[in-house]
């Protein structure tokens, strides 16, 4: 048994709950029921008293014989169920003085009675409540006074035993004993079932977090349950499949980045051994040399776009944040496009905005964004295609938008063309142009989106202004 686990402290917390309930039932319910009681001895007590008074006085008024008396008080304690005693009251030289005139107790030795309530009646000459000892225990008192021409003579004590009541709580109070060690073994047991198989499910759990920490993703996790476990056990697995997503795609992707880098590499070594022969024509030696250089400017690009995709993916890419004229900038990375939309037959439109347009972000990377997406609409459409190239406000962002009216994409390959890699047409392009911007927008807390419409293909980078 380990202290410190989930199963221990939850028994011994059911216990302790348990354990805490039963004192508070002991030690404040059960007081309170005792005096409740008593209150409630006492009070009909007094009921009986006022009640059987009244028959006393009279025949003390009539000044019945001793008999008389002994037979009233006895037949009165008869039917009350009480001890009557009463006590003759006389003025003496040192202040009251009490003495017993007629008791119905006749087993019971007379001076065993305390008289204190009775005392009190006697001096205030009103019904006294109390409470006092005896052979029998203790006692509730009712004490009234009774008065003959006027002049308190008399004291009519009704006296009943407390032993019921107490004996009443000693048996309410066993009982909680009994019912107490009952519901702590109770709680013992139902904690320790309830915790062993809490403690159990996050066994599961923790077994199947080691399994996918390790890289393996088939774990199960037990779902089926809909309290704060299942909904871990939900989490858990839906962080399984990210995870296994996130996996393959990387795969895929290291797959697909080799791939792209071979391609290059085999074309250059076929190349070069070609160059070998020494009886090629000076011509066809040229041809073979451009074709060469041109597949390592292929090789050197792939290898940093491959570097930046990474470092963006890996957050390590630094940004500079500075104050950008927006407009100045397309203006400058349009005309960079000269000689190729001469190549093109192509005309690029610039249209920008009146006012200033700035922003503060990386100007290098807006314009590395800008330059994706201007060489796209050169390449991946016909000859002629004419490119609009727009900078505006928009919504409170700052939107620089450039589009085409070449055929347009496929609303399949407008969801992939961010995917890195992705090509949908043969032009010379490794795939990673649109994602590379895409991190990039991201990076900078922008967006950039497409809108594949026929004939006026966009894509449109929004920046936070
Ligand atoms: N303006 C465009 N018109 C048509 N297709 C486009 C356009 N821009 C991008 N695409 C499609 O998106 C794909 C991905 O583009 P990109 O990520 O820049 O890679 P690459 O240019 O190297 O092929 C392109 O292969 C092309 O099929
Ligand atoms: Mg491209």
């Amino acid at each position: 048994m380990r202290w410190g686990s989930l199963r221990t402290q939850l028994t011994i917390l059911s216990f302790a709950v348990t354990l805490v309930g039963i004192l508070a039932v002991l030690f404040y319910v059960t007081p309170q029921l005792q005096s409740s009681l008593r209150d409630q001895k006492l009070r009909a007590l007094g009921e009986t008293a006022r009640a059987f008074t009244p028959q006393i006085e009279r025949l003390v008024r009539d000044n019945g014989s001793d008999e008389q008396m002994d037979n009233l008080v006895s037949s009165v304690s008869d039917r009350t169920n009480a001890r009557v005693t009463l006590v003759g009251v006389s003025d003496g030289p040192e202040g009251l003085r009490l003495a017993v005139f007629s008791d119905s107790d006749t087993d019971n030795a007379i001076n065993d009675l305390e008289l204190t309530v009775a005392d009190a009646a006697a001096r205030t000459g009103r019904t006294s409540v109390g409470t006092g000892a005896s052979r029998l225990g203790e006692l509730a008192q009712v004490a009234v006074p009774i008065r003959d021409d006027g002049t308190l003579s008399r004291v009519a004590v009704f006296s009943a035993p407390m032993a019921d009541v107490q004996g009443n709580v000693a048996l309410i109070r066993r009982q909680i004993l009994i019912a107490g060690a009952l519901g702590l073994l109770l709680a013992l047991a139902g904690g320790f079932l309830v915790s062993r198989s809490i403690a159990r499910r996050v066994r599961v759990l923790e077994r199947g977090a080691d399994q996918v920490a390790s890289g393996d993703f088939t774990a199960v996790f037990p779902t089926g349950k809909h309290d704060e476990l299942g909904q871990l056990a939900r989490a858990l697995d839906d962080m399984q499949r990210q995870l296994a997503q996130l996996e393959s795609a990387r795969r895929r992707f290291i797959a697909t980045a080799s791939h792209e880098l071979r391609t290059p590499i085999f074309s250059i070594g076929g190349f070069l051994e070609l160059l070998e022969d020494e009886e090629l024509d000076d011509a066809t030696r040229r041809q073979f040399v451009a074709t060469v250089r041109e597949q390592v400017e292929r090789l050197g690009k792939l290898a940093t776009d491959l570097l930046d995709l990474s470092r963006l993916e890996a957050g390590s890419l630094e940004l500079r944040r500075e104050e950008t004229d927006l407009g100045a900038l397309t203006r400058v990375v349009s005309a960079e496009f000269a000689p190729a939309l001469d190549k093109h037959g192509s005309t690029l439109e610039l249209r920008l905005a009146a006012d200033r347009i700035e922003a503060v972000c990386d100007p290098e990377r807006v314009a590395q964004v800008l330059r994706i997406l201007i060489d796209n609409a050169l390449t991946h459409t016909p000859t002629g295609t004419g490119v609009v190239v727009s900078a505006a406000r928009h919504n409170g962002c700052v939107r620089l938008a450039v589009s085409d009216d070449g055929p347009g994409i496929s609303d399949a390959a407008a969801e992939r063309v961010f995917e890195p890699f992705f090509t949908s047409d043969d032009a010379q392009g490794s795939g990673l142009g649109l994602a590379i911007a895409r991190e990039l927008a991201e990076r900078m807390e922008g967006s950039l989106e497409v809108d594949p419409a026929q004939g006026r293909t966009t894509f449109s980078l929004e920046l936070p202004a």
